[in-house]
């Protein structure tokens, strides 16, 4: 089974062909974010309109990569949701049309199933059963993973993201967006200690999150005070260590209670290295294996899609040719049928 993957949720176009034999032949992305920088934000309607310019050639591109014919493609992948509404329809309407047009199926895919199932694009990949932390610039969850398409979600934010709180929090040090990944590098060269954050929920029963009272904290750190170099490093240094902190010893209680053998992390935040250290620490202190997919494979990408649909196909999922898009779709509620 070979698939085409689209994936056009927010501000990356992205495109891949994986075949389950042969795994994945080729991705191709074009991110966005030089066209957003300037108003530090995503912009809802400029993602969409260039989701629309970047996809054809990308599409081109990923198939001669793969040196595949359109015959040889046995159903395409797209984004249903959840994401941003517009960016989700120029995906959604593309990939049907274009399955359309080849005669093969095509089957809308949650985004967050996406990541969950990224790491089995990995050389050595989890088995089923395992626990996922699922932490992006819009949702953090503790997922526990049975099966393709068997999620329950153990724990959530209750506000921000934490990838929402990293971009947030970087946008108060001056840095451009999206700051998840500037804000990292930053804390390298920040002190540990000097100034402490809370670690919001640690001391309450369950595995619930909430971030947005640590950019309150950030501000509070930051006022009155003359930011230099050495500030802005010491509070990132801070703010990173009290996330990851919290997302790590939900991630340990999650693991204790559930006796899972595998923790996994998925989303763009699992691209932050302290995260992952922490995470590796915590499985092997539980005496189970911890899973982390390469980079380009925890932010948003084509191959994660290409590779929830594939699985999807070939166990005989099929969908009507309606063209869905849902901005809001919690996991595991409501499968996509596309009619
Ligand atoms: O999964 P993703 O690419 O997109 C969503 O589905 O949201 O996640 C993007 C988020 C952004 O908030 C970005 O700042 C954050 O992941 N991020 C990081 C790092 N790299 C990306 N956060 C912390 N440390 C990083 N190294
Ligand atoms: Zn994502």
């Amino acid at each position: 089974m070979r698939v085409l993957g689209i994936e056009t949720s927010c501000d990356e176009t992205a495109v891949a062909v994986f075949d389950t034999t042969r795994g994945l032949l080729s991705h191709r992305l074009h991110s966005q974010i030089a066209l957003h920088q300037a108003y530090g934000g995503v912009v809802p309607e400029l993602a969409s309109r260039d989701h629309v310019r970047r996809l054809l050639p990308l599409v081109r591109g990923a198939l001669s990569d793969a040196a595949c014919l359109p015959e040889s493609i046995d159903g395409v992948a797209y984004t249903a949701g959840p994401g941003l509404i517009g960016a989700l329809l120029v995906g959604a309407g593309f990939a049907r049309s274009l399955a359309y047009a080849w005669g093969k199926p095509a089957v809308g895919i949650h985004h967050l199933e996406g990541h969950l199932l990224a790491p089995l694009l990995e050389p050595e990949p989890p088995a089923f059963p395992f626990l996922a932390l699922l932490v992006s610039g819009g949702h953090t969850q503790l997922v526990d993973v049975a099966a393709v398409g068997e999620y329950r979600i153990l724990g959530q934010t209750l506000d921000d993201a934490a990838g929402e709180a990293f971009d947030k929090t970087a946008k108060m040090l001056g840095l451009p967006y999206p700051g998840g990944a500037a804000l990292a590098q930053l804390a390298e060269s920040g002190r540990s200690g000097r100034f402490s954050f809370p670690r919001p929920m640690l001391d309450r029963p369950g595995l619930d999150f909430s971030f947005s009272g640590l950019k309150t904290a950030a501000l509070v750190a930051l006022r009155g005070r003359v930011v230099d170099e050495e500030v802005r490093a010491d509070v990132a240094r801070g703010f990173q260590e009290a996330v990851v902190d919290t997302l790590a010893e939900k991630a340990r209680r999650a693991l204790v209670a559930g006796g899972h053998r595998r923790l996994v992390v998925a989303g763009g935040v699992g691209a932050n290295a302290r995260l992952r250290a922490r995470l590796g620490e915590i499985a092997r202190d539980a005496g189970a294996k911890g899973y982390f997919p390469r980079i380009e494979c925890c932010t948003d990408n084509g191959a994660m899609i290409a590779l929830a649909g594939a699985l999807r196909l070939a166990a005989g999922q099929r969908q009507g040719l309606a063209v869905e898009a849902r901005a809001n779709w919690e996991l595991g509620t409501g499968e996509s049928t596309g009619d």
